[in-house]
């Protein structure tokens, strides 16, 4: 067994990571990691995370077809993405910041769309992870408090990836073509996808890898009150 990070440890240890080593995990880590995922907290305990774990020939099989439905602009998402942010100026700017410095680390310049479309491609490719998670969820109302619920489920997962010494990356994009995800995989149309979460170990030596995001000073995204 691996030496477990302590929690201040694991929250920093845990990045978005976009290359993989191809040795999966065993499957008693893996069982760690769905262990502590399971213990999330959600809206009265109701639990609503319905975990698929896609490895092996199951997981190449799936990837050809996200990318052939990619290539068909055949999308149909369960939750909406709107990639303008509501025309949020705040986010929007936040958004385009890290777009920069990711292309930038890539060798990919702002206005090269086919170099940007590939990389993006890269996301149904798993990033060459071994595994993938795809996180659905019973539909309820207009599904924001079992999307906060889901939420809960992958950061407890990621940070128990972190924690163990793998990692892992969050994909909206993993959401876009869910109903090829859920007929690859017999999911019946009861279960929405929100996203999925490629995982496995970190390649240390990728280019992608050496990636970091930042974050705004703890002032600008809280109001103490007393
Ligand atoms: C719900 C969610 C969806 C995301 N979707 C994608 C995605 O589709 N592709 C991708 O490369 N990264 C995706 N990310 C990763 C974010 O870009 C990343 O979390 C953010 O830039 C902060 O970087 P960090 O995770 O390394 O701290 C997503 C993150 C979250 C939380």
């Amino acid at each position: 067994m691996a030496d477990i990070l302590d929690f201040a440890a694991a929250v920093r240890a845990r990045r978005s990571t976009r290359a993989f080593l191809a040795e999966p995990l065993t499957d008693a880590e893996l069982r760690a990691v769905l262990e502590d995922a399971q213990l999330s907290p959600s809206n009265s305990n109701s639990q609503p995370w319905r975990a698929h774990i896609v490895s092996g020939a199951k997981r190449d099989e799936l990837s050809r077809e996200l990318l052939r439905a990619a290539g068909e602009g055949r999308v149909s998402m369960d939750f909406t993405f709107d990639p303008k942010y509501g025309g949020n100026e705040d986010l929007m700017r936040k958004v385009r910041e890290q777009g920069g410095r990711y292309y930038e680390t890539m060798g990919v310049a702002k206005d090269d769309f086919a170099g940007r479309g590939e990389l993006m491609l890269r996301n149904y490719e798993f990033f060459g992870a071994p595994h993938v998670a795809f996180l659905f969820t019973p539909l309820v109302g207009d599904g924001v408090r079992v999307g906060a619920d889901i939420g809960m489920y992958a950061q407890t997962f990621l940070l128990s990836l972190a924690a163990q010494g793998f990692a892992g990356v969050p994909q909206t994009a993993l959401g876009l073509y869910a109903d090829v995800v859920r007929e690859a995989l017999g999911v019946s149309d009861e279960f929405k996808l929100l996203f999925g979460i490629s995982f496995g170990r970190p390649d240390p030596g990728a280019t992608a890898n050496s990636f970091r995001t930042s974050r705004v000073p703890v002032e600008e995204s809280v109001v103490l009150h007393s």
